[in-house]
């Protein structure tokens, strides 16, 4: 490791880091690639191209499982194994296994591939994956944790940096979540049928589906946040007793909150009472976290105006806290009376998804490729790439949820619209027929999207292969 910077420890294993981080941006493209072809074929259904294996109903969990277990997985293993390793001042616990993750965790993402446009699914939303998979899959996380929670065991700190607190929480709340709802009887090798059914169904379904939101596509994005933003910004964090309330409390609510899926369902109604008051006491330590890490930049508000790298990375957090306003709204009964179904989840959906995800950890590799690759921080091939990349990223995230906000409350509208004889207003074509120009808007948002990531993928290869006169040149 004869390339990195003096301030890594040469032992450190990097090797996997790297990997992680290459394949993050590999996968977003193709991840978001997908959502595209997905999106046009909302606007345009001819671009199924009459094929089974290209059909919206089999691209959509294909679309899914990329950007959140590909993209979203890669970018959160890859960085809690750098973060671990530099707060507790300890190689990985074993450089064997951490490349049985990465190897792994590579192959259940192909297996995905293969079998999701095959149309082999359980059909439970974003855990369709077939039993063999599931346990290619749990094999995996076990290896993680024990590379994750072994180097915590070495480390030569007393305390355990807050960030590793919300990387712990990810790696064991999505093991027991994947546990218990993947439980099944298998039937052949691609066939097997959960052990669940009905409502009890529906419910174990909901409580992994949220708490898949609150500890994939949360927690762990808040363990990237509390090491990056502090380090970009160049500040303490704002708080360090916040980040340890706002830890407890959002663990511990995020679990009851599932019910807010299944409003108006058979489920009993003290259960979805119950999801929406948690929801909206949810709305405080997410809010918490987000002022957290807002407020690091105290002092230091001048460097937004000339740091691309900070502007994603706080931009990131607004989204995070529009969409973990929008939630609790959302998850009050009578407000999701309209909102079901609509496409209005789709916006809440990606103002989290692309806005406060895909954001936070493309600043999170932004920070993290020159420093892998031997630079100084900050030291991108091009600052002016980056720029340009922020500002498509949060247009292009603006078009997505604007169009589907429009969208949503419009079909909400048009569905319960009655006349005074109590016959409906508008029929359902009438409604997909007026979605039209957003699903268009939707398309253009999520096209530019999709070219920044390209412009990233340009920026990165060029970075990883700057010549190191070049590298001496740009730091003088
Ligand atoms: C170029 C960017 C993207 C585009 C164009 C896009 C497009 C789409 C489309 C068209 C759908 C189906 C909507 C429907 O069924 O009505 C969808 C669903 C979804 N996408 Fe994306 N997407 C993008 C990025 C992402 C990212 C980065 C993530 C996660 C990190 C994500 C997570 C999801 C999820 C979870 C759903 C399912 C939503 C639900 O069931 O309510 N997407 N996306
Ligand atoms: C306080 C935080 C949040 C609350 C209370 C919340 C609440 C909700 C509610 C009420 C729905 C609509 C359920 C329905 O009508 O079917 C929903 C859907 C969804 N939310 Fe959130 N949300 C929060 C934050 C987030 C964040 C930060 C993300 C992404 C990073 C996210 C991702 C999703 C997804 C993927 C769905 C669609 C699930 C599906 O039907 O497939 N949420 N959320």
């Amino acid at each position: 490791m004869s390339d990195l910077p003096a301030y890594h420890p040469p032992n450190y294993n990097l090797k996997v880091v790297r990997q992680f981080t290459i394949m993050t941006v590999v996968w977003g493209i193709v991840g978001m690639l997908v959502g595209v072809l997905i999106a046009a074929q909302l606007a345009w259904p001819a671009m199924n191209f009459n094929s089974e294996y290209l059909h919206f109903g089999r691209l959509r969990p294909l679309h899914t499982n990329a950007v959140i277990f590909a993209f979203g997985g890669c970018a959160l293993m890859g960085t809690s194994l750098y973060i671990v390793q530099l707060t507790c001042q300890a190689k990985l616990f074993s450089a064997r296994l951490a490349s049985f993750v990465f190897w792994g965790w590579q192959l259940v993402i192909v297996s995905a591939a293969i079998t999701l446009p095959l149309g082999l699914t359980t059909s439970k939303e974003y855990a369709e994956l077939e039993w063999p998979i599931d346990i290619l899959i749990t094999l995996v996380w076990v290896a993680y944790a024990i590379v994750f929670f072994g180097t915590i065991a070495q480390r030569k700190t007393r305390h355990i940096y807050v960030a590793n607190w919300f990387f712990a929480a990810f790696i064991i709340a999505v093991a027991i979540l994947h546990v218990v709802n993947s439980l099944a009887i298998p039937v052949t090798f691609t066939k097997s049928y959960s052990v669940y059914a009905g409502t009890i169904d529906a419910m174990v379904q909901w409580w992994y589906g949220h708490n898949a939101v609150g500890f994939f596509l949360t927690a762990g994005f808040l363990g990237m946040m509390y090491y990056f933003v502090p380090k970009q910004a160049n500040r303490p964090i704002y708080s360090y007793r916040l980040s340890v309330v706002h830890f407890w409390a959002l663990i511990s609510i995020y679990v009851w909150a599932g019910p807010h899926h299944l409003h108006y369902t058979t489920l009993p109604d003290w259960v979805q009472s119950l999801g929406m008051a948690m929801s909206l006491i949810l709305l405080a330590p997410s809010w918490g976290g987000m002022i957290n890490g807002i407020m690091t930049l105290s002092g230091a508000w001048d460097k937004l105006r000339t740091d691309p790298i900070l502007k994603f990375l706080v931009v990131s957090l607004s989204f995070y806290g529009m969409s973990t306003f929008e939630g609790p709204m959302m998850a009050i009964k009578s407000v999701n009376s309209l909102s079901h179904y609509t496409d209005w989840t789709i916006g809440h959906v990606h103002s989290g998804a692309l806005g406060w995800v895909a954001m936070i950890s493309i600043g999170a590799m932004y920070h993290l490729i020159p420093i892998l690759w031997g630079r100084k921080q900050g030291q991108m091939y091009s600052e002016k790439l980056i720029e340009m990349h922020f500002w498509m990223a949060t247009i292009g995230t603006v078009l997505y949820i604007a169009s589907m906000w429009v969208n949503g409350l419009m079909q909400g509208l048009m569905w319960r619209a009655v006349n005074s004889d109590g016959t409906l207003t508008y029929s359902f074509v009438e409604s997909v027929e007026a979605s039209l120009p957003g699903y268009i808007v939707r398309f253009i948002g999520g096209g530019i999207f999709l070219s920044g990531m390209f412009v990233m993928a340009y920026n990165v290869w060029k970075t990883t292969r700057m010549p190191q006169q070049l590298v001496a040149e740009k730091a003088s």
